[in-house]
């Protein structure tokens, strides 16, 4: 066709008709979504995103901790399970009170945890294999061993005053602030030096820096350039919704504290120091950024990750993480919860995709049954509930081979701040310990932080030293060596599962639709995009259970089960069946 054809009047008007039949095809007019002009691609919204925790993933030198060259010595594993991104817990300088997460030097690697020679090696690593590394960015609040920490509380004139919370103490007491971490649930620590309170939301080793404070905010921006020029990914915001304080420090009200983040989180402020950090750095390179919390509410979460916004790229919402408990859980909740969340991010915005992380007990323990008969079974459905949703899915080390709570009974078992400081807690206003032991066994976050299971060798092969943790008893059979050999192991589903999503972006984008909604026993959905539509169906009890999804099973085309090779039977599902099917 010659230039002259194509710009004639004629063949515009034909463009036009064309374009306008398209248009009428494209379902608009008639109020069904197509979303294929709408997707907006990007390489964090396909990604499925790996949790590594240092401190417990490989040993090298055998001092009992994980370090960078025993993750360097696992990048094949790790590429391995098909995952893009690897999002690591902080591993900057830190005295440890919080494992890390009290951070004494921005620009440097935990001596437990190597040098940066290793820490560039491993980037590399990753970087060659084609795997991308997000860190987390732990800047709510500092270690009180930081240089700024130790300025600040030196004398009241001290250029780094501002740089955290202070309240002089001839002013009276502060009013109550409720802190997670503290023995004494007090957010406020007297510091005698110089006669004044500092503010920590977490332990006291954790003060609060003053995002008020534009040099505060001038450093964070300085040390995010660093760790961007290093070649780095992204950033989790650890915390970060509590970044923003109302400085008159109006006292928390009482009876609240299970419900802390409706007083903490968002506070005025926060959304404009998001789009400063945006405007300064992420706008200046390809990193993904996503933020621990997602306020208080559906708006505020939205408005954090809407991308017209220029603030983040994804929320990472607790609702769904939250409604395990000992006692058990509610489908119909869970279901309730999870289907409210996509649909707030249905047209814009985007979600993260978790049920478990370093701060929560184990997956299958939480949210399957960890029983032998059905530990590996279960937690294959939840795997297959994780990487079939909309929404970045982020996988917790371990998970993919279906480890569990370790069972601690003992309080020496244990080694995290929180719990030792709950435990002091209970202990002062005469609690019941074994109440207290018991309810630990099921949610401290230690269940998590085991070591992970390499082999059945010593120590699961995770040192030849002694663990800092306990190592859990069932390592012996739970393990990348043993599941290695297995076709049909927890891990080589997962490997599975990630293929899947990576092979079908109906996975990723597809709109998603909620079926069979009261049923109590099984969470069925579709999945669809550009006339292609996949059918999940899970059965979350440990009996057989029904499903009426309204389709016609005995046509659809088995994707993957696992019970292998097994479809449903006429929408009969076997005890914690998962399966994914073709429609169309
Ligand atoms: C959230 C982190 O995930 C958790 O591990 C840590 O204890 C607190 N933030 C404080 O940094």
């Amino acid at each position: 066709m010659n230039s002259y054809i194509m710009s004639s009047p004629a063949f515009n008007l034909k463009k036009i008709v064309v374009v306008f039949i398209i248009f009428l095809c494209s379902g608009n007019v008639f109020g069904q979504a197509d979303t294929t002009h709408k997707l907006d691609r990007k390489w964090w919204k396909e990604a499925v995103v790996y949790q590594i925790y240092p401190r417990s993933f490989k040993d090298n030198n055998g001092d009992g901790i994980g370090d960078l060259k025993g993750i360097i010595s696992k990048l094949d594993y790790i590429k391995s399970l098909g995952v893009d991104v690897v999002w690591l817990n902080p591993i900057y300088s830190s005295p440890n009170d919080d494992n890390g997460y009290d951070v004494s030097d921005y620009r440097n690697i935990m001596s437990d945890f190597g040098t940066m020679g290793d820490f560039n090696v491993m980037l590399k690593g990753l970087h060659d294999r084609g795997i991308k590394l997000v860190m987390d960015l732990v800047v709510n609040h500092s270690s009180d061993e930081h240089e700024w920490f130790k300025q600040s509380r030196s004398s009241r004139t001290n250029p780094y005053r501002e740089y955290y919370h202070w309240w002089n103490a001839e002013n009276g007491k502060p009013p109550y602030r409720y802190s997670l971490f503290d023995v004494n649930h007090d957010a406020w620590r007297y510091d005698t030096l110089t006669n004044a309170y500092y503010l920590h939301y977490f332990s006291r080793k954790q003060p609060d820096l003053n995002w008020e404070n534009p040099k505060v905010r001038q450093e964070v921006i300085n040390i995010m350039k660093f760790w961007a020029d290093k070649g780095i990914d992204g950033f989790r915001m650890d915390a970060f919704q509590y970044a923003a304080k109302d400085t008159t420090f109006p006292a928390f009200p009482q009876g609240f504290e299970k419900n802390f983040t409706q007083y903490y989180g968002m506070v005025t402020g926060l959304h404009g120091y998001l789009q400063q950090i945006n405007k300064e750095v992420l706008s200046k390179y390809n990193v993904m950024t996503v933020a621990e919390g997602a306020g208080n509410t559906y708006e505020d979460a939205h408005n954090m990750v809407d991308a017209d916004r220029h603030e983040l790229n994804m929320a990472y919402a607790f609702d769904g993480v939250n409604i395990a408990k000992s006692s058990g859980y509610s489908l119909l909740e869970f279901k309730q919860v999870f289907s409210k969340w996509d649909s707030v991010f249905a047209d814009k915005g985007w979600l993260s995709i978790f049920l478990a992380n370093h701060d929560q007990a184990r997956l299958v323990s939480r949210y399957g049954n960890d029983s032998p008969e059905f530990r590996e079974i279960s937690s294959k459905m939840l795997s297959t509930f994780l990487m079939t949703m909309r929404g970045t899915p982020y996988y917790y080390n371990g998970d993919e081979l279906g480890m569990s709570n370790p069972g601690f009974t003992k309080i020496e078992d244990y080694r995290d701040v929180s719990l030792l400081n709950e435990y002091h807690h209970q202990l002062n206003i005469g609690g019941s310990i074994p109440d207290f032991l018991k309810e630990a066994q099921f949610s401290s976050r230690d269940n998590s932080r085991t070591p992970f299971q390499w082999d059945s060798s010593t120590n699961a092969g995770f040192t030849t030293g002694t663990p800092w943790i306990k190592v859990n008893a069932n390592y012996k059979t739970i393990n990348v060596a043993t599941e290695e050999k297995d076709k049909n192991s927890c891990l080589n589903y997962f490997r599975k599962l990630t293929k899947l999503r990576k092979e079908n972006l109906v996975l990723v984008y597809g709109k998603y639709t909620l079926l069979d909604k009261d049923n109590p026993k099984v969470y069925a959905y579709t999945r669809e995009l550009d006339g292609k539509k996949m059918l999940i169906v899970l059965n979350f009890t440990n009996t057989i259970a029904e499903v009426k999804t309204g389709y016609d099973l005995s046509t659809a085309k088995l994707i993957l089960s696992n019970y292998e090779g097994s479809g449903s039977d006429k929408g009969k599902l076997l005890p914690y069946q998962a399966i994914i099917y073709q429609l169309q």
